[in-house]
């Protein structure tokens, strides 16, 4: 799945995984990613066609620049020592910062609550305490959509939240609308070639989670 080759996007669905380690370089040019991340504004669907998820891509120096800000963020609100420590054999803050800089790009997911608050505004009275949610709802297939679409590259991908400690740095430095609020940061590359990953589990068994109801059941003979 990691090479360049294409995959399907239902094979994508089921080799998609939290990828944390992570090369800085990528299978496809800049502009494959960038018309992904256009395609998918384009075309996942929001409530009432409300619109209201934002999307910026940092790549290269960019990229690098967000985890070092995001690493002095961090160290200046926790201090050094909680900074640095080791919690068993997880890595330390500052070794989770430097393993996403090491990455070759970051997509942040950015929620526009001046559109939300129209949408609100606009939306039946019925629904009006229902719109952040279902902005909520958009944002998420967003950021699972270009999850998905990643892997079908040969890239990885994690998700990652550091706002809302960063967003006001974030908006400054790249210059983004004081009324977007950051959701979600999606960090991706190459993946490491024979990088552990934890088994997949259930949690909760399918049967516990799925309900069928009706269908006709082929046995397949
Ligand atoms: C809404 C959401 C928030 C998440 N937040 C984080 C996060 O902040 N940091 C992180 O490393 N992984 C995060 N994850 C990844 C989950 O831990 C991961 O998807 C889950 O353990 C299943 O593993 P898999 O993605 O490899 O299938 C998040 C996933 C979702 C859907």
């Amino acid at each position: 799945m990691h090479s360049s080759e294409t995959v399907s996007f239902s094979a994508a669905t089921r080799a998609r995984r939290s990828r944390r380690a992570l090369k800085a370089t990528s299978s496809v040019p800049d502009s494959v990613i960038v018309d992904l991340v256009e395609s998918t504004l384009l075309n996942v669907p929001s409530a009432f066609n409300s619109q209201t998820t934002r999307i910026s891509i940092l790549l290269h120096d960019n990229h690098r620049k967000l985890w070092t800000l995001t690493g002095d963020v961090l160290l200046n609100e926790i201090g050094e020592k909680l900074y640095t420590a080791r919690n068993g054999h997880m890595p330390s803050t500052k070794e989770k910062m430097a393993t996403f800089g090491n990455a070759y790009g970051t997509i942040l997911f950015w929620d526009d609550l001046a559109a939300i608050k129209q949408f609100k505004d606009e939306a039946p009275g019925i629904y009006k305490d229902k719109c952040e949610e279902w902005a909520t709802q958009s944002n998420g297939m967003h950021q699972y959509h270009i999850w998905v679409a990643l892997e079908t590259f040969g890239l990885g991908a994690s998700l990652q939240h550091y706002n809302p400690l960063v967003d006001e740095h974030v908006r400054k430095i790249w210059g983004q609308p004081a009324e977007w609020a950051l959701r979600a940061q999606m960090v991706f590359g190459t993946p490491v070639p024979g990088a552990p990953l934890p088994e997949k589990i259930q949690k909760v068994p399918v049967e516990k989670r799925l309900n069928v109801f009706g269908a006709i059941i082929e046995n397949g003979t």
